[in-house]
Order: structure tokens, then C-alpha cells, then sequence
């Protein structure tokens, strides 16, 4: 873990606050590349994954930019009460949504509100290696919306397409206009609500693009995980020692596991980062996760222990 300091609190708009972090001793932070996101454990205990919002022009700083939600679980509204000087731990940058083939391929960006913060240093990175790209911002207004006027005035301002709903000049966005007509081998990178995602998806689907040609990065779970009731118990077995045990159905995996002293890393335990990610060695996951890939999941080699759940009786875990 990389102990850091809040350098600056900035206000970007009523609900979304920018923190600058740097490190204890003013030396550099580990290198990221754009898509990244950092592991921060807030002083509740909580630990909290966001993305590193802007290309660092002096290594020594972080910037993440958190949204105050109403349906936070707690760690919104505690990062919105952070004040600078204050002291947190960070793990360092993870990146499962960096640019496919160094970006060399046109890229789509499409951020849903708060989900253009992983996008913005994938634009900086795209500019700066002269690649070809668009950026579609969807939003309500543009006070809502972080960075509207930094993107409208920044230096890729030929790039930016803003979408906003509540706006008549721009409204909202046609996806199936901004993705019909793409170049063969365009890839579309996206962020945001869960639900946004999944339309906007859907329709690349429809419209014939590719799934590899699909990257998408979730800021929180679908409520999919949320709901216990109408879970069915099942069992899970060690691998390593054979020792079975019980899942009831108002239970996780992880929770089970950790009660039996078996250690799994965990940090959203909503199916989001995969820091818990395990193999299976037998029986069927029911995957409740918005980590792996489709792919991934009907392989069925890989689960997630903090949401997701078996479909066979017994799942054996390689542990
Ligand atoms: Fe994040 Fe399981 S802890 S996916």
C-alpha cells in the first residue's frame, strides 16, 4: 500500500469533488497508464476503487474525481468529507480498461456522467500519440457534468461530442447513430451507470460490432448484486483440502470463506475490481459480477467469491 496525502480538494460541480493526492515524502508516484484506477482505503475501513482522472504532468500526483451518491454505500460521501492534509492508503494503479493496440485503431469513447473519468486520460493519451478518436460526454446539463469546460476549451476539443439531455442544442445522444458507420476495427471503450452501459452495448451488438471490439468499465455493480432474497444455499469445496462448506442463502462465498479462516483478497465486494477473482476446479458459477468478460463467464473457469453464487449443488474452488 502507498501511503498518500490530500494536496487539494477542488469542487468540479455540486456533487463532484477532485482530489489531488500525493505522496507523504513529495517523491513520485508508481507510473499509470490511461484506464487506470486506484484501491482507496478510506479511514472508515471502507476501500473504494476510482479512476485516475487526468494523465499526471508531474509524477508525484494522483487526481480522482468522486461523485456524492445518493445511493452510496458510504464511501462517496466519506470521500466528500475529506479535507486536505488528510492521510489515506492507496494500492497502486490497476488498469483492467487500458487502449486495445496502443490506441492505434479509432477509438469510440462514450462516458455516462461521473464514467468519464477513466475516458479523460485515454483522450490525453490518444492526442498525444496523434491517434484518431471521438468522445461522446452524456450527461443532464452541462453544470452536472465534471470537466465540461476543460473539455470543451482542452486540446482536443475537435474530439469532444457533448450530449445533454436537459440541453436543447445538444441532447441526448443517438447511439445508434454514433455507432453506425464506424471504420472496421473501431473499438468502443465506455463508462458509467450500469444500465447506460448495457443499452449502449446492446446496440453495438445489434448493430454487428464485434465483442473484442466492445471494453466497457463499471463504477458500480448492477443492482443484480444487492438482492438476497430468492437465493438458493449450495456448498463449496476446497480444493487443496477438500473441507466443504456451507453457503446459506443469505450468504457469500466470502463471507463463508473468511468465517473458515481461508483467506480471499477482497476490496469492492460488489464484482467490480476483481481482487477476489478464484478458479473453479468444478461445478457451475452463477456469475453475478460485471468483472469478466462475457467470454469468461460461460467458460465458467473463474468466479467471483464476493457476489456471485453456483449453480450446481457443490462448487469447488481452487484454494
Ligand atoms: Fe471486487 Fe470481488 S472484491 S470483485
Amino acid at each position: 500500500m502507498i501511503s498518500v496525502v490530500v494536496k487539494n480538494v477542488v469542487k468540479e460541480t455540486r456533487d463532484i469533488v477532485r482530489l489531488v493526492l500525493g505522496s507523504e515524502d513529495g517523491g513520485a508516484l508508481p507510473f499509470f497508464e490511461a484506464g487506470a484506477h486506484i484501491d482507496v482505503h478510506l479511514p472508515s475501513g471502507l476501500i473504494r476503487q476510482y479512476s485516475l482522472c487526468r494523465l499526471s504532468v508531474e509524477a508525484q500526483y494522483y487526481e480522482i474525481a468522486v461523485l456524492k451518491d445518493a445511493h452510496s454505500r458510504g464511501g462517496s460521501a466519506e470521500v466528500h468529507q475529506l479535507k486536505i492534509g488528510d492521510i489515506l492508503f492507496i494500492s497502486a494503479p490497476k488498469n483492467h480498461f487500458a487502449l486495445v493496440d496502443g490506441g492505434s485503431r479509432h477509438s469510440v469513447l462514450i462516458a455516462g456522467g461521473i464514467g468519464v473519468t477513466p475516458l479523460l486520460p485515454m483522450a490525453q493519451q490518444l492526442r498525444h500519440l496523434g491517434q484518431s478518436f471521438e468522445f461522446h460526454y452524456c450527461g443532464r446539463t452541462s453544470e452536472t457534468a465534471a470537466f465540461t469546460a476543460a473539455l470543451k476549451n482542452g486540446s482536443f476539443a475537435d474530439n469532444m461530442h457533448f450530449h445533454f439531455s436537459q440541453e436543447a442544442e445538444s441532447g441526448r445522444m443517438e447511439v445508434s447513430r454514433v455507432l453506425s458507420g464506424q471504420a472496421e476495427g473501431a473499438v468502443l471503450y465506455i463508462c458509467g451507470p450500469a444500465s447506460f452501459i448495457e443499452e449502449v452495448l446492446q446496440q453495438a451488438r445489434a448493430l454487428g460490432w464485434p465483442e473484442d471490439c466492445l471494453h466497457r468499465e463499471f463504477f458500480s455493480a448492477p443492482a443484480l448484486n444487492e438482492h438476497r432474497e430468492g437465493n438458493d444455499a449450495f456448498q463449496i469445496k476446497i480444493h487443496s483440502t477438500g473441507e466443504i462448506l456451507h453457503v446459506a442463502a443469505d450468504e457469500s462465498m466470502f463471507e463463508v470463506l473468511d468465517k473458515h479462516g481461508v483467506f480471499v483478497p477482497v476490496s469492492c465486494e460488489s464484482g467490480v475490481c476483481g481482487s477476489c477473482q478464484t478458479g473453479v476446479v468444478s461445478g457451475v458459477p452463477d456469475h453475478r459480477d460485471v468483472f469478466l468478460t462475457d467470454k469468461e463467464h460461460q467458460a465458467g473457469k473463474l468466479v467471483m467469491p464476493c457476489c456471485s453464487r453456483a449453480l450446481t449443488p457443490v462448487l469447488e474452488l481452487d484454494l
